[in-house]
């Protein structure tokens, strides 16, 4: 199952430079006051985030806690294994979730 979110209104080409054009095809990772960084295939999105030691809450890493959600601001992304917590509106379970576009995710600040 795929989840998508579409709110901005600037068009990726003008977004990016020279270096995110050579990588176009690898998903780009925005988080809230942390860095963008490329995709490495990681196996969910939680396991991308602290890749690059980027504080990401968690638990039980299998889909029903519901510690990782994070909101989807923009792009789409995948089910890699079943969520079993009920997200509400935009939330995703990061746990559960890999990028299938450019996303920008918001974590939560408490
Ligand atoms: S860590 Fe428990 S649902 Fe993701």
């Amino acid at each position: 199952m795929k989840w998508q979110m579409t709110t901005s209104t600037t068009s990726t080409s003008e977004a990016e430079g020279p270096k995110e054009q050579v990588m176009s095809g690898i998903p780009r990772i925005k988080v809230n006051h942390y860095s963008t960084f490329f995709y490495q295939y990681e196996f969910s999105l939680l396991d991308a985030l602290e890749a690059q030691e980027i504080p990401a809450p968690y638990n039980c890493r299998g889909g029903y806690c519901g510690c990782c959600r994070v909101r989807l601001i923009e792009g789409e992304v995948e089910e890699v294994q079943d969520a079993l917590y009920d997200t509400v509106g935009d939330e995703i379970l990061a746990c559960c979730m890999k990028p299938v576009s450019h996303v920008e995710i918001e974590i939560p600040e408490d």
